[in-house]
């Protein structure tokens, strides 16, 4: 890695869900709140507390700590520092809030109104030559938006389609994970992930274009969204040869989305179609050099958080020999009996929901989400200034013990009643929070769980060793580093 690119700041993961109640400002409690933890933007009543600041190197400050493990490093600084702390990388100031109080900020009014995400999202936006995206609008714009694309982005898209989805994996399967050979787990869920969200939510899996989305995405998340790597990255010519390729891929979408637009009824649109809509019937909303960036958005949001996340649970039920016999009984039961359908995913697979969920509180793919402050206000006593690049550590309280007994145990029995200790305010928050969080969500947890359903069920993998400890990576996305693999001792069914 060159100095420069070891100098980039940190991942940051995605951002944010909402549920309002804020908790004890005491970093460790979850007493009630304290009435100074009161966020106003009027002059405060109360006497202001001075921020702490997080020493760091030289111009590097915390670069260091944040690139071995950032969401490690966000739990320190609450611990030591309490929900609100300054600290600086490579000359740039951020403010970081975090733990239960500053997730639950989010869905509130006050931190509806204090916050915006365009700065994080502007260098994507310049290089897809568009106006504006999903991610990167705050208040009615950004309503309008996801207004657009909520029917084509929720589980609806995939109502009725389980079998498709499950032939889809199937197939996958067939071609990525031979029998007897290692196979490099993040690499072939994305793989999965783009025939199966190409089909679902575009009418068609773009497969020819893999290769070219995944440089694309990964040079554009790693340089210029989460700003990890130098830009000169983006004068290589394999990423622009990639780039002009899914911009091809983009055009051919929009081709084929304004013939299918008349042809159609509304009741039968895709995700795709419903942003064709609204181009041609509200192109204010949706002008002409927005549509390549929108239409392929699936394919940003949706590859890394999905491969990163199953190749994650890949590991972790792996790696607990009981686990695996648990949901390798649940999926066999379920699968002997051939159709599926959510109710039966939902219900009948609590061991596999329960390692799901369990492997994203320890290997949440969006550890903080970035803002900017829209305006003056208060925080727990803190001044927080208009402009001031602010992380919003919500992924601090996934690693505290005053929610989780034993935070670094793998313990798949948390989430069912009466534990349910993901439903303590502010405790669990793998899809964001707030007016950003996770449009994809209930999508995702289908696609998520169908998929490892379908994993344990086909598939007899072993790890290289029972005592391999897995390696992360932190960019583009947090998760299980590419050389992940596992071999394939042959197919259980
Ligand atoms: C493991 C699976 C996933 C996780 C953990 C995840 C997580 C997140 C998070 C944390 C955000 C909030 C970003 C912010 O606040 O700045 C987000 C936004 C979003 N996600 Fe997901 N996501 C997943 C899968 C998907 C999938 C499969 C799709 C659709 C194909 C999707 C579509 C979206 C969209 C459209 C947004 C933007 C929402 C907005 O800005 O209003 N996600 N996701």
């Amino acid at each position: 890695m060159s100095p420069r690119a070891a100098a980039q700041p940190p991942p940051l993961g995605r951002v944010g869900l909402a549920a309002p109640l804020l908790q004890g400002r005491d970093p460790g409690s979850a007493r009630p709140p304290s009435p100074d933890l009161i966020v106003n933007t009027a002059t405060p009543s109360l006497a202001l507390r001075e921020t702490p600041k997080v020493p760091g190197l030289p111009l590097l400050g915390s670069v260091l700590g944040m690139a071995r493990d950032p969401a490690r490093f966000f739990l320190d600084c609450y611990r030591r520092y309490g929900p609100v702390c300054r600290l600086s990388m490579l000359g740039q100031d951020y403010v970081l809030i975090a733990g239960p109080e500053a997730a639950n900020f989010l869905g509130t009014r006050e931190g509806k109104e204090s916050l915006r995400s365009r700065e994080f999202w502007e260098g994507l936006i310049n290089e897809y030559g568009a106006t504006r995206t999903l991610t990167s609008e705050d208040g009615e714009a950004h309503k309008q938006l996801r207004d657009i694309m909520r029917r084509g982005y929720s589980k609806e898209s995939i109502k009725g389609r389980y079998n498709e989805l499950i032939e889809i994996t199937d197939r996958c399967f067939a071609r990525d994970w031979p029998a007897g050979k290692r196979v490099p787990v993040v690499e072939a869920m994305q793989y999965m992930v783009v025939d199966q969200l190409g089909t679902i939510l575009t009418g068609a899996a773009p497969l020819e274009y893999v290769r070219d989305i995944r440089i694309t995405i990964l040079h554009i998340l790693n340089v210029l969204v989460t700003r990890q790597r130098p830009k000169i990255l983006l004068k290589r010519p394999v990423y622009k040869k990639a780039k002009a390729r899914v911009f091809e891929l983009g055009q051919k979408m929009i081709a084929e989305a304004k013939a299918r637009y008349t042809r159609i009824k509304p009741e039968e649109r895709n995700l795709i179609d419903d942003i064709m809509a609204a181009h041609i019937e509200t192109p204010d909303v949706m002008p002409a050099s927005d549509l390549i960036v929108t239409l392929t958005g699936p394919y940003v949001a949706g590859l890394d958080t999905v491969a990163n996340t199953t190749a994650a649970i890949v590991y972790t039920v792996l790696k607990h020999p009981g686990v695996l016999a648990r949901v390798q009984a649940e999926v066999d039961a379920l699968f002997a009996e051939g159709a599926v359908d959510e109710d039966a995913l939902l219900k009948r697979l609590p061991s596999l929901q329960g390692a799901i969920m369990e492997t994203m509180r320890l290997y949440p793919i969006a550890v903080a989400q970035m803002r900017t402050a829209t305006r003056d206000f208060v925080f727990d006593g803190h001044q927080i200034r208009e402009g001031e690049m602010i992380y919003i550590g919500t992924s601090v309280p996934h690693f505290m013990e005053e929610f989780w007994p034993e935070p670094q145990k793998f313990d798949i029995d948390r989430y069912a009643k009466p534990r349910a200790e993901h439903l303590q305010p502010g405790a669990y928050s793998p899809y964001g929070r707030g007016p950003h969080t996770c449009l994809g969500k209930s999508l995702a947890e289908v696609q998520i769980a169908l998929s490892m359903a379908r994993v344990f069920y086909k598939l007899d993998l072993e790890l290289e060793s029972p005592d391999y400890q897995l390696k992360t990576k932190t960019a583009p996305t947090p998760g299980p580093a590419m050389d992940f693999k596992v071999r394939v001792k042959g197919f259980r069914h």
